[in-house]
């Protein structure tokens, strides 16, 4: 297993482009089951998540190749297997967008449960009674989800208890091939969600509601194929940007969606960190002391949760207490305790994170538990005085596309170097 070996302390200086974002790519990919025709995705990020997805794709019929700029996939006749196993489905929770689409076009999906997740249960009741409310039959057996829906779906009104992200794009990837109009209320609106809607326009689906959280769908027969691009990954983005402030460095994100970043960026701000924000660019920089911020997290367009360990790092080098809540998922603070062996000061309570700042931090071996975790435990390692050693990388191989070499290029000296064999 791969480690990140990072010589502290450093300053990230220059320039770094956003990848294309992993959370818009997995729905879209999973989107090309209700194709007839090819869909070329542009900006799609070459991180681990996708090569699953591709691989998921390809078991159930659907063909993938590279292209200029992007990946074309093949859908093919819609008739192949309608099964995601759990070999794949246990490696990423995502797999779980295979489901509305399987359902929608081929009449019968059955995928494996995600099971339990290192950041909390993590139920998919909302993703399954919406289903059951365009009226698929669906049971769960033997750790997996099967769904029948022989005659086709059929339009309805539906409201989610909780706004889900995944739960709202499998849903609606589903309504898009039902007969008649759908409306589903309370639905998440995170950016990836429109940019799904984008996706499924070009391929001819009719939506109305884009950014909100009500969603009118009127059915269509089929669906053809077309061209569309991913948007930029705010959360990877986002987090360059706060190991700029961290550093007291001075980054400029390149290609990305500025309002995407603005609960981020409005946070930054606060904290004493100079933002500056042009058309498709935002520059951090900071040279004196940080203010310790309180923090919630919330649904988008609150700040999002992928972002919260990477701002627990920030706070410990900001001057006071900071009182760090985390509402949406349980259990997502383990990045804390491996913070606190390289100096931190944080108590845990709780749903909220107590941190005292400034102390300083010096580098120590390091496990990563998640993905977003192990981008914190990164940050830490380039702000803290000596080496650290970040073990169990393939968490942040899922979800930043070259994160080596974008550090390296902002100046921080990061190798890659192989660990123990797997147990
Ligand atoms: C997505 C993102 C993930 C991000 C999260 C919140 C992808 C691939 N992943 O995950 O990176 O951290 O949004 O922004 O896009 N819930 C239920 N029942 C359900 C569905 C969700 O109780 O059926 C709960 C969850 O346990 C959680 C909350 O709702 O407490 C929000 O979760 P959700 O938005 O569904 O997260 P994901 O879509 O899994």
């Amino acid at each position: 297993m791969d480690r990140f070996r990072i010589h502290g302390p450093c300053r990230l200086s220059g320039s770094v482009e956003a990848s294309g974002a992993k959370n818009a790519a997995l729905p879209a990919l999973a989107a090309t089951l209700l194709a007839r025709e090819p869909v070329i995705l542009r900006r799609v990020p070459r991180v681990r998540d996708i090569a699953t997805m591709r691989e998921l794709l390809s078991r159930l019929g659907v063909e993938s190749e590279e292209a200029e700029n992007g990946l074309r996939f093949h859908p093919g006749g819609g008739d192949g297997s309608s099964e995601a196993l759990y070999d794949l489905v246990k490696t990423m929770r995502a797999s779980v967008l295979t489901l509305g689409p399987l359902t929608a076009r081929r009449g019968r999906a059955r995928v494996s449960l995600p099971g339990g997740c290192a950041i909390g249960v993590r139920p998919i009741d909302q993703h399954l009674a919406g289903l059951a409310a365009l009226g698929a039959e669906v049971r769960l057996e033997h750790g997996y989800v099967e769904t029948r829906a022989e005659g086709g779906l059929r339009g309805a009104r539906f409201r989610f208890e909780m706004p889900t992200v995944t739960g709202t794009e499998n849903v609606l990837m589903a309504a898009v091939l039902a007969e008649g109009d759908t409306v589903l209320e309370n639905c998440a609106r995170e950016p990836e969600i429109g940019n799904l809607i984008e996706v499924l326009e070009t391929l001819g689906a009719k939506i109305d509601g884009r950014g909100t959280d009500t969603l009118r769908i009127q059915g269509v027969d089929a669906l053809g194929g077309g061209d569309a691009t991913i948007i930029p990954d705010r959360i990877e983005g986002g987090t360059y940007l706060l190991g700029a402030a961290l550093t007291r460095g001075d980054v400029t994100l390149e290609r990305c969606r500025p309002r995407d970043l603005e609960p981020l960026l409005e946070q930054l701000d606060s904290t004493g960190a100079r933002v500056e924000t042009g058309p498709d660019r935002v520059r951090v920089q900071t040279d004196g002391e940080l203010r310790a911020r309180d923090l919630q997290t919330a649904p988008h367009p609150g700040f999002p949760t992928d972002l919260q360990a990477q701002y627990t790092t920030l706070m410990t080098q900001a001057r006071g207490r900071s009182r760090i809540r985390e509402t949406v998922f349980e259990n997502r603070f383990q990045h804390t305790a491996e913070l606190m062996r390289m100096g931190a000061e944080i108590e845990v309570r709780g749903d909220t994170a107590e941190v005292d700042g400034p102390t300083p931090l010096t580098g120590a071996r390091v496990m990563a538990t998640d993905l977003r975790a192990s981008a914190c435990l990164v940050l830490a390692g380039l702000a803290a005085e000596g080496e650290t050693l970040v073990q169990r990388i393939y968490h942040l191989d899922r979800g930043y596309e070259g994160f080596e070499e974008k550090l390296t290029a902002l100046g921080c000296r990061v190798e890659r170097t192989p660990g123990p064999p797997t147990p």
